[in-house]
């Protein structure tokens, strides 16, 4: 990716105002703005008056107190010498008093132009407390469905969490009626923590680390961000907190960012732990050195910088530099002029609420639909039984990161499904939890199960078992689902499951157990309205898998912009032990890529959702043969809902790279559109690349080489409709 402009998200007055002002401080009131320090949760101890009074404090997080948020700002403003507003930061990841899907299942919308409307809702209910920064969106590329955090982001995709996370800033930056200052995270490499174990470290050659783990945080910049945070794992030895190649060679000076870097949760001493500084002093020194603006919760530049300073260990330059930037941002949003608390009107709330189920409908992924079993019909003189640990937990739905989330706001799937259904569904728990091992309610359930024309199985993980620092090594459904699912699916009663988890699930044992399969992450608190409407097809499912879901957690990392190796595994690769002749050679199973006991396949894969509607796609056309560097080149295809109802089709395009100076992925997502569709009707797309989506970079510079380009359209990183161009470099 060619290094882009992205100064012009902070304006010259915002930074001559910061220079001016800047001039005025002593050193104490420069490194007080480099200090934040954590909420008190609804108090303003003697020390923090104190400190925000003297102007040694420059940033709260965590305190969501409106009133003591205004007392703050009040202080800061009336009481400090240079009346310095506060920056007032919070987790606001997926919503904030109405819990949104997680991130992961936002991004399975494929939807932005939604998902920047939950961002600007959030915003608006965030401003609501005097919160103005929220520490998101998180644009961490995974592979790796073992990593709590995977929930957080947008899944294993640079072009599909590019344009997720550019969503996300717009919401949050430019709402017409809240303004939240935005943060990309954790810069960078972070998703691939080895072993999928948070903090863990992670090897990542600077080759993979422009192509696949930077492109969405520069379009995040691009978008307008103005502060971005470092990851807490070890990046090739260098942990971002200390790491001036990433900071200032790569954010500063070859992407001209502008804004500034607010560290993790006590990242800067962790350098320590870490074993790169002998001591918390040599940490502090290291990160300014780094370019690391702001300490987070630390102390560590409060206890160290002006002794240093004093001392000559630290030329005073480099702090006036890291404050200048976060003076600009705070005058670039407007927070010397206003606080930005808001108040929620009535009609604004539905709209979050609206926003909320819009956002978790259209999350869902139909996986499997088989002889139809989905819809439902209402109408029907069926019996339903409900039977699973996630039917009725208005916590679990809501997934990780939901501190502010008001519980009260959660409406179940049973709940839901009873004011749907009435006396036409039953409910049996089956597990307390999901976690939950006993089979001693199986029994009760077998025989509500035999009562029954179908079963809704409401299955998945807890939200504590994703999220920060909660890993799995075994991702299938936890407890004793898998028994569960087994004990129904012997009365032969057609059955569909719901999962709802922070993570894609292993879920082959018993994949053809389900007759229909919807994949709902955690849908947030709108959960139960979202999955009624669309189990009874009164919204068509169109959401699209962000991330491939695994046939075994041994194939993992497993996506699908993968190399294709010098000996690729063919379909007809042996799959399972007792499949071998036990008197075979070594070479007669093949010496190709893949795995004895496990097809070489994902369960599903990268870009894949089923709907009630069926899509075709034909009649692919490109503008022109050949593309040279000032020209551009569409490609048009004709797509038809062949179904009996109107749906919604993600239709993407993925080029390949046959031959290049180094080995280039088998498939990469490079556009996407969302298309309404009547059914029985046809659409030509058009889709446009440009000479600059085909360059890459080769482990020294970023470039479009000559030679063929495939091209495929389809409605998953499968598809199979293709044709070849020529790029023409003279
Ligand atoms: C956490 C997370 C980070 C979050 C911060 C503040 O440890 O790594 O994503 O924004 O602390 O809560």
């Amino acid at each position: 990716m060619l290094g882009s402009n992205v100064q012009s998200a902070l304006s010259p007055d915002a930074k001559s105002r910061a220079g001016l002002l800047l001039k005025k401080l002593t050193l104490t009131e420069k490194i007080g703005q480099m200090v934040q320090v954590n909420g008190q949760q609804g108090e303003i101890s003697g020390e923090l008056r104190q400190g925000i009074i003297s102007g040694s404090i420059g940033s709260v997080l965590n305190e969501v107190n409106p009133e003591i948020v205004q007392e703050m700002q009040r202080l800061a403003q009336e009481q400090s010498r240079h009346g310095i507003p506060l920056l007032i930061g919070r987790d606001v990841i997926h919503g904030f008093k109405i819990g949104q899907p997680i991130p992961l299942g936002q991004a399975a919308t494929w939807n932005p132009d939604l998902v920047e409307a939950g961002a600007q809702a959030a915003a608006l209910e965030a401003s609501q407390a005097g919160i103005n920064w929220t520490f998101s969106p998180m644009v961490d590329i995974c592979r790796d469905p073992r990593w709590g955090r995977v929930a957080e982001g947008y899944g294993e995709d640079p072009v599909l969490a590019s344009e997720m996370g550019k969503a996300m800033v717009r919401g949050y930056q430019n709402g017409s009626q809240a303004q939240l200052l935005s943060c990309l995270k954790h810069f960078a490499g972070y998703g691939a923590s080895e072993s999928g174990r948070d903090y863990n470290t992670t090897y990542i050659p600077e080759i993979e680390l422009q192509n696949v783990y930077f492109p969405p945080f520069l379009a995040g910049l691009e978008a307008g961000c103005l502060s971005i945070m470092p990851s807490f794992s070890d990046l090739n030895g260098l942990p971002p907190s200390g790491n001036g190649w990433l900071m200032r060679d790569i954010l500063r000076k070859a992407w001209g960012f502008q804004g500034f870097v607010v560290s993790d949760w006590e990242s800067i001493p962790q350098l320590q732990v870490h074993g790169i500084c002998e001591d918390r002093l040599a940490s502090a020194g290291k990160a300014v050195q780094a370019g690391i603006n702001l300490d987070m919760a630390s102390h560590v530049y409060a206890e160290n910088l002006q002794a240093m300073v004093e001392s000559d260990q630290l030329q005073e330059n480099l702090i006036d530099d890291l404050v200048l930037e976060i003076l600009a941002v705070k005058y670039q949003m407007g927070l010397f002029d206003s606080h930005g608390q808001k108040t929620v009107t009535p009609s604004q709330q539905k709209n979050v609420i609206q926003v909320a189920q819009q956002l978790a409908e259209q999350s869902m992924v139909l996986l499997k639909n088989a002889d139809k079993v989905l819809p439902l019909d209402k109408n029907s003189s069926g019996h339903f039984l409900l039977v699973g640990p996630m039917a009725d937990q208005p916590l679990e739905q809501l997934g990780t990161w939901v501190f502010d989330v008001e519980q009260a706001n959660s409406i179940t799937l049973k709940t839901a499904l009873e004011n749907e259904l009435g006396e036409s569904l039953s409910f049996h728990p089956g597990l307390q939890t999901s976690r939950d091992q006993s089979h001693v309610q199986f029994k009760a359930v077998s025989k509500m199960a035999k009562a029954a024309d179908l079963v809704i199985l409401a299955l998945g993980e807890e939200a504590i078992l994703s999220g920060e620092a909660h890993c799995r090594t075994d991702i299938r459904l936890p407890g004793a689902q898998e028994a569960l699912i087994s004990a129904v699916a012997e009365l032969g009663t057609p059955i569909i499951a719901i999962v709802m988890a922070g993570r894609p699930l292993v879920m082959e044992a018993v994949i053809d157990k389900f007759d229909g399969l919807l994949y709902a992450w955690h849908p947030g608190s709108m959960a139960g309205p979202a999955l009624v409407n669309v189990l009874l097809g009164n919204t068509n499912p169109s959401g699209k898998l962000p991330m491939t879901i695994p046939r075994a957690v041994g194939q993992v990392p497993i996506y699908y912009g993968h190399g294709n190796t010098g000996k690729p595994a063919t379909p007809e690769t042996v799959i399972g032990l007792d499949d071998i002749d036990p008197h075979a050679s070594q070479l007669s199973v093949g010496n190709t890529s893949f795995h004895l006991d496990v097809a070489p396949s994902p369960q599903f894969c990268f870009g894949f959702g089923l709907s009630y509607s069926q899509f075709v796609y034909g009649d692919l056309r490109f503008s022109r043969e050949s593309l040279k560097p000032d020209q551009s080149l569409e490609v048009s295809v004709l797509l038809e809902n062949t179904g009996p109802v109107d749906g919604v089709e993600v239709a993407q395009l993925y080029i390949r790279d046959p031959v290049a100076s180094v080995t280039r992925p088998v498939r990469q997502l490079k556009k996407f559109q969302r298309v309404a569709l009547k059914s029985q009707t046809s659409i030509k797309l058009i889709f446009s690349i440009q000479w600059q989506d085909l360059s890459f970079f080769n482990g020294s510079s970023w470039l479009v080489e000559a030679g063929i380009i495939e091209i495929y359209v389809g409605g998953s990183s499968d598809a199979r409709l293709g044709g070849q161009i020529q790029l023409v470099t003279s």
